[in-house]
């Protein structure tokens, strides 16, 4: 298990570690856009992962071009479809943008 912070709420929630980052915060009650169910084409669950980030696995291909696509993408940006959770607390922001 690991924590999963959400921002701009602070809202926290224990998750199973190997979960996505999309599935933690849809079982959460959370509100996270996923025009393509999680396939890593749609880019609009779009988040900041503000805390943790190197407990995540590596931006693979498919989400790595997924991003070159988007508006507003950083070094904290990930797409919480294709994001992993590990066993490190991860802090994650909701983006309004999207
Ligand atoms: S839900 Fe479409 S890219 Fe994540």
């Amino acid at each position: 298990m690991t924590t999963l912070t959400v921002l701009p709420s602070g809202k926290s929630y224990e998750v199973a570690a190997g979960t996505t980052i999309m599935k933690a915060l849809l079982a959460a009650g959370e509100s996270i856009a996923q025009k393509c169910g999680g396939n890593a084409s749609c880019g609009s669950c779009h988040i900041f992962v503000t805390e943790g980030r190197k407990s995540l696995p590596r931006i693979q291909k498919l989400e790595n071009e997924k991003l070159d696509t988007l508006v507003g993408v950083g070094s904290k940006s990930r797409l919480a479809c294709q994001a992993v959770l590990g066993d490190e607390p991860v802090t994650v922001e909701l983006l309004s943008f999207v």
